[in-house]
């Protein structure tokens, strides 16, 4: 089957562009946000999570890709047995640094977008089904203003839906006073990703992308042969995800526990009967060696609580926040499990801070697989129920494509069947962090600030901090 340009979904959305402009190399509004990181209520309230917003009244906890594909090409993935897709974090090209400016960020996040929708073209009906972005779709703040030219202009020729739950830089929030925030959180993620109907952009008119129709900010995508969990955890930037109250420590519900017991407990019969894998995805990774953006313990037990409590465990888990990827597989009840970090959809790729253990270091219940790779790129993922291939490819500026890893799990058996490595010999070298799950950070005891329903008046931002040599902030 030919490639379908100008796809149209059932429900009438529009994904690529008719006719796509050339990469722009300025922004269209220039990023100005670092200067909120010193707004009076992001300073007083940074330690402190955010409310979550409910999902939209009436909507179901699960959406069917059926509702995004025409049925041709649904067929055609039924008919092939197999579904390939996308995933990638933290795209947003963002200006934040001497290194950084405008023109090599946009081209940064544009070689990624562009080789993502390059393999949708070559692919055709048995290429990528959709794109599951990790959260982080713009920096710093998740201003509404910035959605063209972090995620709408970049992503314009990619002819398939595009799926996210926010990162931490989608929900955080800024503003002039230190009670409450100058806009709500996630209301541009909101407008953008959870719709009631699909149309065009506020934020981008010229681009013929639809907004997306997700029932909210966590939410299952069903697709043939696998299912994916979408998780958030919330706005700490340093500091781990968090993803409930865990056990009344941080004010908010445990709305999301409840949720992925009750999703894990439904599609068990489906994942026991060899019919499609169980992906989970999570913007802050349980499992990380990177120093800054280390494993989330509380995040990793609220997870296991989950699966212990269905009786099904993921056969993936995806994250994004540290920029940059790194494999680890996860034994538990003896089967493997890759847990996957894939930070490096085109923001400042970052290397671990402090050094990393040698691939094949154990620790506990996982081992890091490969030396963690600082490069921009994607995962190209393919199931049919019993195996599952993921695949981290580089997509660097005026360089071609290249597979740099690959990981192959027997789903019935619950063993890699490529991809694995040896133990590392003797000690990991000092000093270098392990890959354990760091605790997340102690809340602050004052009540988060309720949500203001409607803008308050604009107030005046503080003067823009200075990029060049202002380096404290390194956003994530
Ligand atoms: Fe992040």
């Amino acid at each position: 089957m030919p490639t379908k340009l100008n796809l149209a979904g059932p429900h009438g959305q529009i994904y690529a562009d008719p006719t796509p402009s050339t990469d722009e190399d300025a922004f269209q509004v220039n990023n100005t946000s670092a200067a909120y990181y010193n707004s009076p209520y992001y300073l007083a309230n940074k330690n402190l999570v955010q409310p979550i917003p409910p999902p939209r009244p009436g909507s179901p906890a699960s959406i069917d890709l059926a509702d995004y594909l025409p049925a041709d090409l649904m067929a055609a993935i039924n008919a092939a047995g197999s579904i390939t897709f996308h995933s990638t974090g933290d795209t947003g090209a963002a200006k934040v640094s001497a290194r950084q400016n405008a023109a090599t960020a946009l081209a940064e996040e544009a070689a990624v977008a562009d080789a993502m929708a390059a393999a949708v073209q070559a692919g055709g009906a048995r290429g990528p089904a959709f794109f599951f972005h990790l959260g982080d779709v713009v920096y710093n703040f998740g201003e509404a203003q910035y959605y063209y030219d972090q995620f709408y202009e970049p992503f314009r020729e990619y002819d398939r839906p595009i799926f996210a739950i926010p990162g931490n830089h989608d929900g955080m929030v800024f503003g002039a006073s230190s009670t409450a925030p100058q806009v709500p959180t996630l209301a541009a993620f909101l407008a953008n990703f959870c719709a009631a109907a699909p149309g065009p952009s506020p934020e981008a008119p010229s681009i013929a992308r639809s907004v997306m129709t997700q029932p909210g900010v966590y939410f299952t995508l069903d697709a043939p042969f696998v299912s994916i969990i979408g998780l958030y955890s919330n706005v700490m930037d340093s500091g781990g995800g968090i993803i409930s109250s865990q056990g009344g420590m941080y004010p908010i519900s445990d709305v999301q526990l409840a949720f992925l017991t009750s999703e894990l407990t439904r599609l068990k019969p489906q994942r026991q009967a060899g019919q499609r894998a169980i992906v989970i995805a999570v913007h802050h990774p349980p499992l990380s060696c990177d120093a800054k953006t280390g494993g989330s313990g509380g995040l990793m037990q609220d997870i296991d609580a989950c699966c212990k409590s269905a009786g099904l465990w993921p056969d993936l888990l995806l994250s994004g926040h540290a920029h940059l990827y790194q494999r680890f597989t996860r034994t538990v009840n003896g089967r493997q499990a890759p847990y996957i970090v894939c930070g490096s959809g085109g923001f400042a790729a970052t290397a671990p801070m402090g050094g990393v253990p040698p691939a094949g270091t154990v620790v506990g219940d996982h081992k890091l697989e490969v030396a963690p790779i600082v490069q921009f790129g994607y995962l190209t993922l393919t199931t049919d129920g019993k195996t599952l291939t993921a695949s981290f490819n580089s997509a660097p500026c005026n360089a071609p494509v290249k597979q740099l890893d690959s990981v192959t799990v027997d789903l019935v058996k619950g063993v890699l069947t490529a991809g694995g490595s040896a133990p590392a010999p003797g000690p990991a070298p000092k000093p270098t962090p392990k890959p354990v799950p760091k605790p997340t950070p102690k809340p602050v005891p004052k009540p988060t600030p309720k949500p203001v329903r409607k803008p308050t008046p604009k107030p005046k931002p503080p003067a823009p901090k200075p990029t060049k040599g202002g380096g404290k902030k390194r956003p994530r």
